[in-house]
């Protein structure tokens, strides 16, 4: 358990998954407030209650991340109401897998507009007023397919970008306190993989060293990590958190 008394949160892609299970970990953990953002107005509205009945510590904000203006409304809402922004975790993502040979433009664009682009835009948001209260993390979802993936060419772009744009936030931010690191993981049960094909799935089970996939909770733990104080001299790094897939 860690100590995000005070502090204020925004995690996109917040609906479920990943994204959910960080915000209910900085909810558990102190947060002052922690705003939910995703496209999913009906996921969201339900995160939102199932995380914070009495909707005093959290709010659910509509936004494409993937859409600058919609980036831009979105942070106007929450500096609003919650007057800053001390954590950004940059989630929301997609996939549309397909062979390279295969692969519409329909299909690679919107995969790097929302993990690459929506990243950046949301960092954008909130790196000023972190640079000048000298205190601040922006944590970054990357994968291990950036390493590389068969059929994700868009989505290994993405996320390899994601590496690249991290290690360059975190020099220009150092200076101000600000850490910007990324995580990396393997395989984790959400509804994201549930699109792999069940032979696909089994094959990926075998050649995980622990033989099991991640549970959401674990990644949070290091999303819980990377944030605190405790971690205050880690910056520009990229975990991977993978059961031993390399
Ligand atoms: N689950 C895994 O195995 C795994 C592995 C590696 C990386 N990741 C990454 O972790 C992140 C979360 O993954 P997940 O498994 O929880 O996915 P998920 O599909 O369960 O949830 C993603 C959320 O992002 C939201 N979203 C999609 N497009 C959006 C947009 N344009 N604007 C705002 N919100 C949008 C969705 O509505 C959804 O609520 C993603 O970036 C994913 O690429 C996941």
């Amino acid at each position: 358990m860690y100590d995000f008394n005070g502090k204020f949160v925004a995690v996109t892609g917040a609906a479920q998954g990943l994204g959910a299970a960080m915000a209910q970990r900085f909810l558990q953990d102190g947060a002052e407030g922690v705003a939910l953002l995703d496209l999913n107005r009906e996921g969201l509205q339900a995160a939102a209650t199932r995380l914070d009945p009495a909707g005093t510590r959290t709010m659910a904000v509509v936004c494409n991340v993937a859409d600058h203006r919609s980036v831009e409304e979105a942070f106007h809402q929450i500096l609003a109401r919650f007057g800053r922004v001390d954590i950004l975790i940059n989630n929301a993502g997609i996939t549309r897998d397909s062979m390279s040979h295969k692969m519409t433009v329909e299909q690679f664009d919107p995969v790097v507009q929302v993990s690459l682009n929506g990243a950046f835009y949301c960092a954008q948001q909130v790196i000023g007023p972190m640079r000048e209260q000298g205190w601040g993390r922006i944590i970054s979802l990357s994968s291990l397919a950036a390493g590389g993936n068969v059929g994700q060419a868009n989505y290994s772009a993405a996320k390899a970008g994601i590496i690249g744009m991290t290690k360059t936030l975190a020099l220009e931010l150092a200076p101000n306190y600000v850490t910007v690191n990324c995580i990396a993981p393997g395989l984790i049960n959400t509804e994201i993989i549930k699109s792999v094909p069940e032979k696909q799935m089994e094959a990926f089970l075998k050649s995980i060293p622990m033989h099991r996939v991640g549970e959401p909770e674990e990644v949070a733990n290091l999303a819980a990590f990377l944030a605190s104080d405790e971690a205050a001299y880690i910056t520009g790094q990229c975990i991977k958190i993978t059961g031993g897939l390399r």
